[in-house]
């Protein structure tokens, strides 16, 4: 981490972006952090070595912004840059809204991809390395995450295609998480209790295996000890994939009836308002 003295970090408000912020903060006591999300009053406390800056990183402007402060504050380039963040959806796809698919991609894949070109642009030929947070749905799709998935399946092709283009002074890394005890599951629910898929990691050992693997200069990084391992048996015994699966199908199915009967009660108790009013 030695070298690596202006850091920007994306979705640095929360969960896994927070980690990597603290545990870089940690690793390194030269390096400075710009710590873009939308809620940059959450990050207000950590002193000089965070720069707070709020966009709205789904948008173009809000990616141009974000690159126009790291020139404005960072003396020299911007040597190491966490593009993470990113929301999920988690529901049943099963409806008619262009908006709604944009706006995923917008925030978890379009920028991500816009974020590429830009720093490419502004390394110039400088030494650089932009780490993508993917995700271990980006290798292995669940029911519920349809949306989402495809989201972070488009991002594991990008970064597959861009290393044979991309010149030598920009390195690549790409993290998988599996499940993160995280705002992930509040948002992607919209504030209903989700059942996260089986296996839960904390964020901080997440931050702590990315700053690792970084600092090896690793291209991919897993930080779920038995994530590989899984995969594999799930690749060589189907029927353990299929049960995997057939788990999330449940814990989809209880989520869906937990919303049909949360509207089922709001209908009712509109009739109970319509009769006692009568
Ligand atoms: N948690 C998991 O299970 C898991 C697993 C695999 C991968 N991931 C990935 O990890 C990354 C971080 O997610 P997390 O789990 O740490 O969730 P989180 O706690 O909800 O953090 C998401 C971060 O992204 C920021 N963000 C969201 N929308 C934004 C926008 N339009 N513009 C700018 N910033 C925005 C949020 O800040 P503001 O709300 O302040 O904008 C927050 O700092 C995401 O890419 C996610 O897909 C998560």
């Amino acid at each position: 981490m030695e070298n690596h003295k202006n850091v920007v970090v994306t979705g640095a408000s929360s969960g896994i972006g927070k980690s990597i912020m603290e545990e870089l903060l940690a690793q390194n006591r030269d390096c400075r952090v710009l710590a873009a999300c939308r809620r940059a009053e959450m990050i207000a406390d950590y002193g000089e070595r965070v720069i707070p800056f709020s966009c709205d990183l789904s948008t173009k402007e809000g990616v141009d912004a974000l690159f126009a402060k790291a020139e404005e504050v960072f003396d020299g380039h911007i040597d190491l840059f966490f593009c993470n963040a990113g929301a999920p959806y988690y529901e049943r796809f099963d409806y008619e809204d262009w908006d709604r698919i944009s706006h995923i991609f917008d925030l978890n894949t379009v920028g991500h991809i816009y974020t590429y070109s830009k720093y490419l642009h502004h390394l110039d030929g400088r030494e650089g390395r932009l780490v993508y947070t993917i995700s271990a749905m980006g290798e292995m799709a669940l029911p519920g995450y349809a949306l989402y998935a495809a989201t972070k399946f488009a991002m594991k092709g990008f970064q597959q295609a861009i290393r044979d283009e991309t010149p030598k002074n920009l390195q690549i890394s790409c993290i998988y998480p599996v499940s993160t005890k995280t705002n992930f599951f509040n948002v992607g629910g919209g504030g209903r209790k989700m059942e996260p898929p089986f296996p839960v990691q904390a964020p901080e050992a997440v931050g702590k295996a990315v700053v690792k693997g970084v600092e090896k200069l690793k291209k991919h990084i897993y930080p779920c000890p038995v994530y590989l391992p899984s995969k594999l048996l799930m690749s060589a015994v189907p029927p353990v994939k299929k049960l995997y699966v057939m788990a999330q199908q449940g814990k989809l199915r209880r989520f869906v009836k937990r919303i049909e009967e949360e509207k089922r009660g709001v209908v009712e108790n509109i009739k109970l308002e319509h009769e006692i009013r009568k």
